[in-house]
């Protein structure tokens, strides 16, 4: 979860080195750091805490050079502080490395290094990678055979980029796991974490692969693989704006986020459906229709807000499909034994396509036979290269940590998956279907229309301690989504809950400081959730409800509760996608209203690409 940058070519390194960082930010902002080889002489600037420090440290200390590497971090082993702080250099002082992962023998290897008399000045696993690459240097290697020899020894999930002083302008770097992306350049080459860094830079990237080394100079890549032959790995053109990647006025990233919603989703389901004909057309998807007519049901593999997107997807599956699904956590899956077979169709969804649990998740369902897909949003990502079959969800790089727009964009690719085995399995598709899909960004505009009214309940409430979240049906993931925004945006304790279990324990909760907010939208349980609710105004509870309830109904609801938050109606299917907006943005304007850093979350990393 911590972001690699590197630059080998003739400009100044150092202003391209924390443009990149900047970008990479997002997955690690505990420390940050520059190594920069000039003159055959390796040089590092590091500090603890975010890129700034760093930038103001450098203002200071101001290195030139045209190759180096970068790295922002997100502790794993040792707490945040300078000493910790990437590139981390060899006791001789021949080499810097940069480390994203675990390496998990490093103890081991420590011990062994010591015994031989290399000396270690900080607490990090990364140091045994520098002091073993310095050793294999020592014996005679050069860098790249340095780096191979030293992987051998390591176990764990890594992906690392070395610099050394005596070569000439190159950087040597290798994965094992967590994603390392070439960006390709005209007498210049790029290395990043993923390619929201490249954006501005590199037209085309070339994505490495598990167990790949490559040499990266000015003029050429060479590529590696794990027995140490030449690979050709392909390029393809990056589709990305970089304007995405920028605040375009938004104060945040994540409200920016919350608001590209209705574009977002307009984009995901474009292309892909004829209102006309009522069909799907998902041939991008990648998997042959009579494959998918032998599954008899669905795992669907997910952590997070991707979980949470999941089990809103087993109601729009299991209701459109009638196939079975279970939707599990990636950390829990991989250390089961799933009943996995030829008919079971696992489905991964990740946002990042990254995510360590939900990888190894996805690999233990398909090493049993299952047929591997992935719903995700970085194209290219591993996930979507483990997968037979992926569905990129349209919503463009997603920067701010809480996931908003990634969400939105699964869910409605979920339903476009669930209508299209629906088709292949019944040879068409019921009119009306499809068009229900037509009327979601105009939706989703007008759920934003409220943002005012939803700040000043913010304001009213950002000082409660904790939050229920309550929701039935499909609607009671959205309770789980809200009540995560919640907490990992405004350090607010919030727990999510099905409404129909509050009498089996929470109600106990529930008091006049308590704000419980509940999704009551629909038909099919809205009665049940009001009775829910008479409960929460029973016990003096506050209640602030999401509805879509319009006349006399929303008059009835508005009496029972302290504030409404109004949605549009849409196909009770797509409800979840509107009713999360006004959480989003409650969420939102509370942690701003408590001077959080609602972008970058403290202890969070976005990408978590270590289990
Ligand atoms: O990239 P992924 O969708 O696999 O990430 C999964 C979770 O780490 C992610 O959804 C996390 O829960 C977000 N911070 C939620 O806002």
């Amino acid at each position: 979860m911590c972001g690699i940058v590197g630059y080998v070519g003739e400009r100044e390194v150092v202003p391209l080195l924390l443009e990149g960082l900047k970008r990479l930010e997002y997955r690690g902002y505990d420390s940050a750091g520059v190594a920069v080889v000039d003159d055959g002489r390796i040089q590092t600037v590091r500090a603890e805490g975010k890129l700034d420090e760093l930038v103001k440290k450098l203002d200071e200390q101001p290195l030139a050079g045209s190759f180096g590497i970068g790295h922002t971090r997100w502790a794993t082993h040792g707490r945040p502080s300078e000493r910790n702080a990437h590139p981390h250099t060899d006791s001789k002082g021949r080499v810097a490395v940069i480390h994203n992962g675990i390496i998990e023998n490093f103890a081991t290897l420590k011990q062994q290094l010591l015994a031989e008399g290399w000396e270690f000045v900080s607490e990090t696993d990364t140091e045994v990678l520098a002091n073993l690459i310095s050793k294999h240097l020592q014996e005679g290697r050069d860098l790249l055979a340095a780096v191979q020899e030293a992987r051998s020894a390591l176990e764990g999930h890594y992906a690392f980029a070395a610099v050394t002083g005596g070569e000439g302008q190159q950087i040597v770097a290798a994965r094992s796991g967590p994603p390392l992306v070439l960006g390709l350049g005209d007498g210049e080459q790029f290395l990043a974490s993923d390619p929201t860094a490249l954006l501005r830079h590199a037209k085309r990237v070339m994505f490495l692969e598990n167990g790949d080394v490559a040499r990266i100079t000015r003029d050429a890549v060479a590529v590696f693989d794990a027995a140490g032959e030449p690979v050709e790995r392909s390029a393809r053109r990056l589709a990305w704006d970089p304007i995405q990647a920028e605040k375009g006025g938004y104060k945040h990233f994540m409200l920016k986020e919350i608001h590209e919603q209705p574009r977002a989703v307009q984009e995901t389901f474009a292309g892909r459906v004829s209102f006309e004909r009522d069909r799907v057309e998902l041939e991008e998807l990648g998997i042959r229709d009579e494959r998918l007519r032998e599954i008899d049901r669905i795992h669907v593999l997910a952590c997070g807000t991707s979980w949470h997107a999941g089990l809103v997807g087993k109601f729009v599956i299991e209701e459109l499909t009638r196939i079975p699904v279970e939707v599990d956590y990636g950390s829990e899956y991989r250390y089961r034994d799933p009943l996995a077979d030829r008919r079971l169709l696992a489905l991964g969804v990740s946002q990042s396509g990254e995510t360590a649990d939900t990888l190894s998740a996805m690999e233990a369902a398909r090493d049993k036979g299952a047929l591997l897909a992935c719903i995700c949003n970085v194209p290219g990502s591993q996930a979507t290269r483990i997968s037979e079959g992926t569905l990129l969800t349209h919503a463009g790089p997603e920067i701010g940590v809480a996931s908003t727009k990634a969400f939105t964009t699964q869910l409605v690719a979920l339903y476009l998956l669930a209508l299209h085995l629906r088709q292949v399995r019944n040879g068409g598709l019921e009119p009306g279907l499809l068009r229900v899909l037509a009327h979601l960004p105009q939706a989703l505009s007008e759920a934003l229309g409220h943002e005012r009214e939803i700040e000043r309940l913010a304001w009213r409430h950002h000082r409660a301690s904790d939050f229920l979240y309550l929701g039935r049906g499909i609607n009671y993931p959205i309770a789980l989504e809200g009540a995560l925004k919640l907490k990992e945006i405004s350090y607010i304790h919030a727990e999510g809950y099905p409404a129909g279990e509050m009498k089996h324990g929470p109600i106990a909760l529930i008091d006049p400081d308590l704000p419980v907010v509940a999704v009551a939208t629909g038909e099919r349980l809205f009665d049940k959730m009001v009775s829910n609710l008479q409960e929460v105004k029973a016990r003096d509870g506050q209640v602030l409800v999401v509805t879509d309830r319009e006349g006399e109904e929303l008059a009835a609801l508005a009496d029972l509760a302290d504030a409404v938050m109004r949605v549009p109606a849409v196909d009770e299917l797509l409800q979840p996608i509107v009713n999360v907006v006004p959480l989003q943005l409650l969420a939102y304007h509370i942690g701003v209203r408590r001077g959080a850093d609602v972008d970058q979350p403290r202890n969070l990393a976005k990408s978590v690409t270590v289990e």
